[in-house]
């Protein structure tokens, strides 16, 4: 009896809301959000990386992922669903990138 009560509740536990919480599903996207990482990019907190150095002229230069954490959340969902030089295209829904944003503004706390 104790074991079919267990089968039963199982899926609650699995399933529960609460299973992993908003902030972690934003940090899981922001680090595999179907494509390459965002923190690749713009950091572990969003705050910006230095992607490459390279040469031009015979002056050094930099390729850098801009800080991210003063972005909109509008902004934001613009920008990932916009074509960009260097930033690739992703197909994230305005909720997946709604939970990215979240993630990061609660890392800037
Ligand atoms: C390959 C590096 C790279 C990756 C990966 C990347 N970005 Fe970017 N992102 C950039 C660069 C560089 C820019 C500046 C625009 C440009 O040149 O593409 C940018 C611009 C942005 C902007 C606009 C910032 C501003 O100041 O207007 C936002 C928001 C953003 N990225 C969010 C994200 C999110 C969220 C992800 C993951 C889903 C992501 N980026 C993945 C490199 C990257």
């Amino acid at each position: 009896m104790k074991n079919l009560l267990f089968i039963i509740l199982l899926p609650l536990f699995i399933y529960g809301d609460d299973f992993i919480s908003d902030y972690e599903y934003g940090g899981m996207l922001y680090e595999n959000p179907r494509g390459v990482s965002c923190s690749k990019c713009h950091g572990k907190d969003g705050r910006g990386e230095l992607i490459a150095t390279y040469k031009e002229d015979g002056l050094k230069k930099e390729l850098k992922g801009p800080d991210i954490t003063a972005t909109t959340l509008e902004d934001m969902i613009k920008s990932v669903n916009s074509f960009h030089d260097v930033m690739p295209t992703y197909s994230l829904t305005n909720k997946e990138i709604q939970a990215i944003y979240e993630y990061i503004v609660a890392k800037k706390k």
